[in-house]
């Protein structure tokens, strides 16, 4: 099973490649989270990447290209992955297709998340994590017991710099600009659902998995080109 989680920031991507990928035994592979790391070490790539991510830009295709599919080609998602965060763009979209093409694969899914920008704003001025164990809070919704430090390891919480508000509206004009396209494209492909996620993510968990359900009882390929 070979999925896209498409959605704007805070649209909880993250929080639902994360359940789903433990729940079916696949790969999560999440760009955002690959690039965090990259600029925590200092990389090279890392460093060209910063300054885009700090702004709510999208960092360039190039950089973001090989970065996946040195992924790809390192393996670990031979049972499936969940792509979290790419792609962004319709570049992005095609070389994709083409890569894993080469490994005889195909996308099963690409399911967008829906939300308001109303509830973006909210969701992601309340995001807090610990930097040390990773575990995220959510202010009202995960509070931790002792005010602003983590529950496992008492450290003080932080927020990450692009969820500053301008930072935010930006992130979401970029989406609408440069990755709403990509709707248009997997619906022509015919593998596009949508989900509202308005319910908790509980909710949107069970829908979800509801949804690959429905992928995997068909055989894709023959469903989407019965001739
Ligand atoms: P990335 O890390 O991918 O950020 P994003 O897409 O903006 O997504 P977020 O991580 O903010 O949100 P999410 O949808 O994962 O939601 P989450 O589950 O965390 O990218 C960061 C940057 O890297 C980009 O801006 C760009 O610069 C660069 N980049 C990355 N990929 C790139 C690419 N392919 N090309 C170019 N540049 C790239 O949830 C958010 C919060 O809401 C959490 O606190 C959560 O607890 C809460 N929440 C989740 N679901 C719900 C719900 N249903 N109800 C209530 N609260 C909820």
């Amino acid at each position: 099973m070979n999925l896209i989680f498409l959605g704007p920031p805070g649209s909880g991507k993250g929080t639902q490649a994360e359940r789903i990928s433990k729940l079916l035994g696949i790969a999560h592979l999440s760009t955002g989270d690959m690039l965090r790391e990259s600029v925590a070490r200092k990389t090279s790539l890392g460093q060209k990447a910063q300054e885009y991510m700090e702004t709510g830009e999208l960092v360039p295709d190039d950089l973001i290209l090989g970065m996946i599919e040195e992924k790809l080609c390192s393996g670990g998602w031979e049972h499936g992955f969940i792509l979290d965060g790419f792609p962004r763009t319709i570049r992005q979209a095609e070389a994709l297709k083409k890569m894993i093409a080469k490994n005889e694969k195909e996308i099963d899914k690409a399911i967008l998340l829906s939300v308001s920008d109303a509830e973006v704003m909210r969701r992601l001025s309340g995001r807090f994590y610990c930097p040390t164990c990773k575990i995220g809070y959510n202010y009202p919704m995960r509070l931790p017991r002792q005010k602003e430090h983590c529950d496992f390891d008492n450290t003080k919480l932080v927020r990450r710099p692009d969820d500053e508000i301008t930072v935010v509206r930006n992130r979401l004009e970029v989406y609408k600009r440069e990755t709403a396209p990509l709707i248009d494209f997997y619906r022509k492909e015919l593998i596009l659902s949508e989900i509202e996620t308005d319910d908790g993510p509980d909710k949107v968990t069970e829908q979800l998995l509801k949804e690959i359900g429905k992928a995997k009882k068909s055989d894709s390929y023959k469903d989407r080109c019965p001739n």
